[in-house]
C-alpha cells in the first residue's frame, strides 16, 4: 500500500475479525519483519518483554486441537468457559492464517512495575499493526476470556502471561472504521 505518512498508516489501521482475514498463507518474511518491528517498542530497563509464539499450519492445527481438548477438559472440571465461546476461539484459529500469541515475560527480580512490562508489549504489538497495515494486511488482537487457562497450552515459563493472540492476514474486504469520539474530554490543555 502507498501512505504518504505515519499518520495514514495510523488511521487506516483497522481490527480486522478473523471472519474478514482470508486463510492463504502470510510468508514467513513478512511475519519476521513484523516480530523485528515489534522489538524496536521502547521498554524500561531494556527487559525486553514481549515473548511471541508463532503459530501457522500444522502448528496451528495443533494449537486448535489442543485448545478443543483442554478447554473443553477446564469445562467438564466445572470452570466456567461456555462450550460456544471455546469454539468461536478453535473456530477463528481454523479461519486465520497466522495466529501469534501474545505473551508478557515480568522481571523475576521486580526492577519493574508488571504495568510496564504490559505497556512495552502493547506498543511491540501496535508496531506489528502498524506495520501490518502498511503492507496493506488486516490484523486483530483477540483476547479470549479463560486466558488463564493457556499457561499449560502455551507451556508458559515463570513470570509469563499469556496477552491475547495476534492475528494476521490478507482482508477479504474493506470495512467502515469506528472511527473516533471528539477527543476534546480526553485533553487537557495545561
Ligand atoms: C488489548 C486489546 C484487546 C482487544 N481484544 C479484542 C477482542 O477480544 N475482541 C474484539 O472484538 N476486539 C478486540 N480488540 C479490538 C478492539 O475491538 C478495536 O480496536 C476497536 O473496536 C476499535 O476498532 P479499530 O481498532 O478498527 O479502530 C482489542 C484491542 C486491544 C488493544
Amino acid at each position: 500500500m502507498n501512505y504518504n505518512s505515519i499518520s495514514e498508516i495510523i488511521k487506516a489501521r483497522r481490527a480486522t475479525p478473523p471472519g474478514m482475514l482470508m486463510k492463504k498463507e502470510i510468508s514467513k518474511e513478512v511475519i519476521e519483519e513484523l516480530l523485528e518491528n515489534a522489538s524496536w517498542a521502547p521498554n524500561h530497563k531494556k527487559t525486553e518483554p514481549w515473548r511471541f509464539k508463532i503459530y501457522t499450519g500444522e502448528s496451528k492445527q495443533k494449537l486448535a486441537d489442543d485448545c478443543a481438548r483442554i478447554l473443553e477438559a477446564k469445562r467438564a472440571e466445572g470452570y466456567p468457559v461456555a462450550e460456544e465461546k471455546v469454539a468461536k476461539f478453535v473456530g477463528n484459529l481454523q479461519k486465520v492464517p497466522v495466529a501469534i500469541a501474545i505473551v508478557v515475560q515480568i522481571d523475576l527480580a521486580k526492577r519493574l512495575p508488571e504495568w510496564e512490562e504490559v505497556a512495552a508489549v502493547s506498543m511491540a504489538v501496535q508496531n506489528m499493526w502498524l506495520t501490518a497495515t502498511e503492507k496493506g494486511l488486516g490484523a486483530f488482537w483477540a483476547t479470549p476470556g479463560f486466558v488463564e487457562l493457556f499457561d499449560e497450552i502455551l507451556e508458559l515459563q515463570p513470570g509469563q502471561k499469556m496477552l491475547g493472540f495476534f492475528y494476521v492476514g490478507e482482508v477479504m474486504m474493506d470495512y467502515p472504521s469506528p472511527g473516533r469520539r471528539d477527543q476534546t474530554p480526553n485533553i487537557e490543555w495545561k
